[in-house]
């Protein structure tokens, strides 16, 4: 049955990472590494971190009060809250609880959803909860709120350059300028040891580093051959890459998308699709008789397919990479990053247009969907929502810390997870006013926040304590 809201998807978009970052090139020479590993080998040129004062809590809480605030959105008008994390700080208490006090302070107890967890997923799982509450017979005609929070850290070694973190709020309704093509939406779930965290004293997780990076390519062919059939059944016609303007992929580093979107292509050559010239096919065709697995450590077909596939990375992908390149892996957050980058960079010519979204959780769970743009009412049109995320701005006001120190935040940082009865330094001289910090972890593990006030450095409570 056809929903009766029209054109739901993301009518807002609101992002925050963390002011303090660390260039991929002085952590690739103190590490030690071949130079150009982190930078062309990961594809990676800078990395946010959580400093003493934040966390997946902190930053989510600036992100949902900043995009409340810089669209005019009354607390009560939310109906649904719903966040995505893998970033574990508390095993029963949800994240979301605790952005409740934004909403309590208003009256407004009556909002729905919980977290989400699985590794980099969750945040497509909220998203489409609120996107299928509001197309639902249960909606009560207020907004949708979706979270993804993370901090993603890992232990010193080969992974610890793919960290990053960030959050990002969106709010979700009818009448959007980001609309959900819900028929259009493929997934592939499976059960893979390839990231986890089973150590729950450690904020890092157990990693199967070159595990990973084949389940995440095998999740997307997955996704993507199920999208086409679905796409073919809907439409009557083939689908392709050719369908779509732009790609977007849960983003851990640059390279993992370059090979992604080749792969794509590659999938394209075995499909015989329309836009493939002679010369793409006389390159990719050798390789089409491969099994599946041959494929995936195949790597003259790697090489080949990512040369064939440049143009259009160039064209179809690269508008969507410049936040997840500055900022690292955001986890839930990185797909949403690698979008509003392409917000950033297009927001003029995007009505109109198909983007197709590519969510990866280890573990693992996967979803592609695609997405309609178009223009809406302010403050809800493309450019608005562009200005608002101020994606330049927040770049610019970074401030970079040597990996020296960038290390001896990350000892304070293990010893802090899961600790209780501590202070913290409660110096936010590098946040922007209005963000959120942690000020104290009291001898019941209960955490208390802080906003940085807005006008001057001064810290004012949010919660009294
Ligand atoms: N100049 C240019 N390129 C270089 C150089 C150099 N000096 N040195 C190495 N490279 C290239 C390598 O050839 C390789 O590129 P390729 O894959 O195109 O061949 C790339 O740099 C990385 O080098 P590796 O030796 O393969 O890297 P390593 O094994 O040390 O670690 C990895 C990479 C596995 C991604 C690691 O960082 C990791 O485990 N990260 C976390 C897991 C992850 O992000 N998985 C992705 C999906 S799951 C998720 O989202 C969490």
């Amino acid at each position: 049955m056809a929903s009766q809201q029209k054109n739901v998807g993301i009518l807002a978009l609101e992002i925050y990472f963390p002011p303090t970052c660390l260039q991929q090139e002085a952590l690739e020479a103190h590490d030690g590494a071949s130079k150009g590993k982190y930078t062309i080998g990961l594809g990676q040129d800078c990395m946010a971190f959580c400093s003493e004062v934040e966390d997946v809590i902190s930053m989510s809480l600036t992100a949902v009060t900043s995009l409340l605030e810089k669209y005019e959105v009354d607390p009560k008008q939310i109906g649904r809250l719903e966040v995505g994390s893998e970033t574990v700080i508390d095993k029963s208490k949800s994240i979301k609880t605790f952005l409740m006090q934004i909403f309590e302070k208003c009256g407004n107890t009556d909002i729905e959803g919980v977290d989400s967890t699985n590794a980099c997923y969750g945040g497509t799982a909220a998203l489409l909860n609120c996107v299928n509450w509001v197309e639902s017979s249960s909606w009560d005609g207020r907004y949708g709120l979706v979270v993804c929070t993370d901090s993603a850290v890992y232990a010193e070694g080969p992974a610890r350059p793919t960290g990053g973190a960030a959050a990002i709020a969106m709010l979700v309704g009818p009448d959007a300028p980001i609309v959900f093509e819900s028929k259009l939406r493929a997934s592939h779930m499976a059960h893979v040891y390839d990231f986890y965290k089973p150590i729950l004293d450690s904020e890092y997780p157990v990693v199967d580093g070159k595990l990973s990076q084949t389940c995440y390519l095998m999740a997307l062919d997955s996704c993507y051959k199920n999208l086409c059939q679905k796409y073919e059944t809907l439409e009557g016609k083939p689908f392709s890459v050719d369908e779509a303007s732009y790609f977007v992929f849960h983003s851990p580093y640059n390279k993992l998308v370059q090979k992604s979107f080749a792969r794509l292509i590659f999938n394209d050559v075995v499909r015989n699709a329309s836009y493939i010239d002679e010369a793409a096919k006389e390159k990719l065709s050798p390789f089409s008789s491969l099994t599946g697995d041959e494929s995936y450590s195949n790597r003259d077909l790697e090489k080949a397919s990512q040369q064939v596939a440049k143009p259009f990375y160039d064209a179809k992908v690269q508008p969507t990479t410049l936040v997840p390149k500055q900022i690292g892996n955001m986890y839930t957050a990185s797909l949403y990053a690698a979008f509003i980058s392409l917000l950033h960079n297009k927001h003029d010519t995007l009505p109109g247009q198909r983007v197709i979204l590519f969510s990866y959780g280890s573990g693992l769970t996967a979803t592609m969907f695609s997405l309609r743009l178009r223009e809406a009412q302010h403050p809800f049109s493309l450019s608005n929502i562009a200005s608002i995320l101020n994606v330049a701005g927040k770049l610019k006001a970074r401030h970079e810390f040597t990996p020296e120190k960038f290390v001896e935040l990350m000892k304070v940082m293990e010893h802090r997870y899961g600790a209780k009865d501590f202070v913290t330094s409660k110096d936010c001289s590098l946040l922007a006013p209005g963000t959120y910090y942690l000020t104290e972890v009291d001898s019941k593990y209960r955490r208390f926040y802080a906003q940085k006030a807005k006008d001057a450095g001064t810290a004012a409570l949010a919660n009294g304590h």
